[in-house]
């Protein structure tokens, strides 16, 4: 593996070193960005100026004189108030790219020298319930935070904290208790079968729990039992996890996601945990007891009448609740698993509950500097018409049916474009059109923001999509195929097309902007690049002829540039857990 150092992050050197030699007691950062006049412009020396009270165009033609200029820097030169527009040599973008190119894995990107442990929470839905777009979310985006972050050496580590613990299931399990034999064996059904039994005992259940007054007894009764660890009702329990496995797993293979089964690890697993959290927090003074409950109130976080909105880790009836689990969930992943850094990838609304949990974590020293948490909170999933995702007929959309209409929508495109595919494969394109479709939408949005889930959106050729980002892939495909037998390779010898320097300029890029996305949590940054990188592909591709080319050194050049582009975009779109088909 070769690692390549970024042409940004070489020309930012020589510029700190030119800014160091000319004012050694200085610290100034050269202030780098790309730029449209040259290829890139530095700002820092404004700065350094006004510090050091000298003009600032003096200065700056000081610096340009103590530049490394000859290899990687073309020319420099001073411009407006004293600014550097600086250009680089077409030799040093493609020796740089052929580098990158050698490196079939990792595109010459090293991985971090000190990596942290991440713990992600992501992917988290109901026992016994239907996933809705929320957990679409969730999924979604969570996993390409870790196909990022993984990328960038650091270990991650998924937990997928399901919904399977709570007084709701008393009911459920009391209900089976009464008619066993209700949830086929969990080997017997496929995903949609065993939701259908699980929505089948539920409504019968609440039917029974609704009308008849000494179920409700009982079914309180079962509560306790099951938080007594009652074998036999846990098994039951059991039951209903299992079942609802089925559906869960399903679902994912539908979204084409890897979910591992040890990585399931919900709220029930932490029951066992939570006195001994309710004990140190009460024995620390970090929770204290009102009205019977232990709770732990925050100065900030106020209700109506000003009164003081604590967050409840007992009740007073001696049972916990979701708090409770997080906060049991936090000294696992931190004192077992030693992770470094939590992330959570839940829906905003439960912005609050998580503020407190972290805060609270705080008091008691289970997060410090070193250990941290944050909550990626997402927005909510709109209709086209801007409102709250739901049927015509104001219901929750089911999240199957969802994904299967957005698979028969790319089947269209697919089909309409295809030339040579059989229909079997344009079945198998269609899903990775589809779900790449559901997924680009989503995590091109900046996560903190709405978005609207628009179908005729999502699956157009035109425009920020991802199956303008897989024809692109495609396309360079196919004309690698065409080159006969000319192969790419890399000629430094050869001066650039301007849109040859654009494109090679952001290949260059990808590894910074993996690591700068990644460290941000904000896979729509790495989105942008990619939907950049086929636009600037596109332009190349309409002034520079490839195959026609003028010499044959230009055509295994130019067939170079493509196919770093291809593995490029592939790679990406890897990341962000979207695949890119070879032919379309
Ligand atoms: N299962 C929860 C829900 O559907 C999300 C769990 C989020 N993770 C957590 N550690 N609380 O709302």
């Amino acid at each position: 593996m070769t690692s390549v150092t970024s042409l940004t992050a070489q020309v930012q050197q020589r510029l700190a070193n030119a800014l160091t030699a000319t004012r050694p007691e200085a610290d100034a950062d050269p202030l780098l960005r790309r730029s449209d006049r040259a290829d890139y412009q530095a700002n820092g020396i404004l700065a350094l100026a006004k510090k050091a009270k000298s003009n600032p165009r003096d200065l700056a033609t000081e610096v340009v004189g103590n530049i490394v200029t000859g290899d990687v820097i073309k020319d420099v030169e001073v411009s407006g108030p004293g600014f550097l527009n600086i250009t680089v040599s077409d030799r040093a973008i493609t020796e740089n790219l052929a580098a990158r190119h050698a490196d079939t894995d990792r595109l010459g990107v090293p991985p971090k020298d000190t990596p942290g442990i991440t713990v992600v929470d992501y992917a988290q839905p109901n026992v016994a319930k239907e996933m809705h777009v929320g957990h679409l979310r969730s999924a979604v985006i969570g996993d390409a935070l870790r196909g990022m972050l993984d990328f960038t050496g650091e270990q991650t580590i998924g937990r997928h904290h399901i919904g399977d613990w709570g007084t709701q299931f008393g009911m459920l399990i009391q209900y089976l208790f009464e008619h066993p034999g209700e949830l086929a064996p969990p080997q017997d059904v496929d995903g949609e079968q065993a939701m259908s039994n699980l929505n089948r005992v539920y409504k019968a259940s609440r039917a029974v729990f609704d009308a008849d007054e000494e179920f409700k007894e009982r079914a309180r009764k079962r509560v306790v039992a099951l938080q007594s660890g009652d074998k036999e009702t846990l098994e039951l329990w059991q039951q209903f996890v299992d079942e609802s496995k089925v559906y869960f797993y399903s679902v994912f293979e539908k979204l084409d996601m890897e979910v591992r089964d040890e990585e399931i690890v919900g709220e029930s697993a932490y029951n066992e945990g939570m006195p001994e959290t309710a004990r140190l927090l009460e024995e620390m003074g970090v929770a204290v007891r009102s009205e019977g409950a232990l709770v732990v109130f925050f100065d900030d976080i106020r209700g109506k009448d000003d009164q003081p909105v604590p967050l409840i880790v007992q009740k007073a009836d001696g049972g916990f609740g979701y708090a409770a689990s997080d906060l049991t969930a936090i000294r696992n992943r931190v004192f077992d698993l030693h992770a470094t850094t939590l992330l959570y990838v839940v829906d905003v609304r439960q912005s609050l509950h998580f503020k407190m949990v972290f805060e609270t974590a705080r008091r008691a020293g289970w997060l410090t500097e070193h250990v941290t948490a944050h909550n990626m909170g997402y927005g909510t999933v709109l209709g086209a018409d801007g409102k709250p995702f739901k049927t015509r007929e104001g219901e929750t959309v089911r999240l199957e049916d969802l994904l299967d209409e957005a698979v028969q929508r790319a089947a269209e495109v697919v089909r309409e474009k295809a030339q040579d595919l059989s229909e079997d494969e344009i079945q198998e394109r269609a899903a990775q059109v589809g779900i790449g479709a559901v997924k680009y939408a989503d995590l091109s949005t900046s996560p903190n923001r709405d978005y609207k889930f628009d179908l005729d959106q999502m699956v157009s050729l035109n425009g920020d999509t991802s199956v303008y980002l897989q024809y692109a892939y495609a396309r360079i495909q196919s004309i690698l195929r065409k080159a006969g037998g000319a192969l790419p390779a890399a000629h430094p010898e050869l001066e650039l097309h301007a849109a040859e320097r654009a494109l090679g300029l952001h290949l260059d890029a990808f590894g910074d902007t993996v690591f700068e996305a990644a460290a941000e949590y904000a896979p729509h940054k790495l989105a942008a690049y990619l939907y950049q990188l086929a636009s600037l592909y596109t332009s190349f591709y309409d002034k520079c002829p490839v195959l026609k080319a003028d010499t044959s050194e230009q055509v295994e050049n130019r067939l170079f540039l493509c196919d770093l582009t291809a593995r490029t975009l592939h790679r990406g779109m890897a990341l962000l857990g979207i695949r890119t088909p070879e032919r379309l």
